[in-house]
């Protein structure tokens, strides 16, 4: 005959120092989580789709061609200005200037002052043939232009080399101080080439002394 005791579920079995296994498992620290890899779409770059990169392309063209535009339309109000040095020079009283050629402004004005005992002009340092600077050669008493050669009387007069007639002269005439002012967007020329009238003797073209 069997024994009841036989029936009875065995007592967990103690350790010595220990709880039941159960309390040991759920005392025990859990290996840590192993990392889950990304997923694939995040560490993929995103290509836009063609139909999305032609709708772009178009956009940023029709964006430009407006933008173009606009400024075009803008650049009314903008009118481009030139702003050309002037003309028109305040260089000093006549008896500042000897007799002959004076060079103090052709560097910055381009004009020779030349004085003779009854007149004061002022010439244009401009080559009439292509319009190089001619340079003044005192020891000469002449102007040479380096360019092709054509020389001028000290009065501005062309006398060798391709030069079709004189040099012109500026505009001149006194302030109210007295000073002399030339201008030199106004010129005085003679053309004898084409039969033109000499302007040398108009008024404006010298100053009487
Ligand atoms: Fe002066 Fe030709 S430009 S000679």
């Amino acid at each position: 005959m069997a024994n009841p005791e036989d029936a009875r579920p065995a007592a967990p079995v103690k350790s010595p120092g220990a709880g039941t296994t159960s309390e040991a498992s759920r005392a025990a620290p859990k290996p840590p989580a192993a990392a889950k890899p990304a997923p694939a779409a995040a560490t993929k770059e995103v290509k836009p789709e063609p139909n999305k990169l032609r709708r772009r392309l178009i956009w940023t063209a029709v964006w430009g061609y407006l933008a173009a535009n606009f400024f075009m339309f803008l650049r009314f109000f903008f009118p481009r200005a030139l702003f050309e040095p002037s003309t028109v020079h305040t260089i000093g009283y006549p008896s500042d200037f000897s007799l002959g050629v004076n060079e103090k402004y052709k560097q910055a004005y381009r004009i020779w002052v030349v004085k003779e005992p009854d007149r004061l002009f002022v010439i244009y340092a401009r080559c009439v043939h292509l319009g190089c600077t001619p340079d003044w050669k005192p020891n000469e008493n002449k102007f040479k232009c380096p360019c092709h050669g054509s020389g001028y009387t000290p009065e501005g007069i062309n006398f060798e080399g391709p030069a079709p007639r004189p040099m012109d002269r500026a505009h001149v005439e006194l302030d109210a101080t007295g000073q002399i002012v030339a201008d030199s967007s106004r010129l005085f020329m003679w053309d004898r080439a084409k039969g033109g009238r000499d302007q040398f003797n108009d008024p404006g073209a010298y100053i009487p002394l």
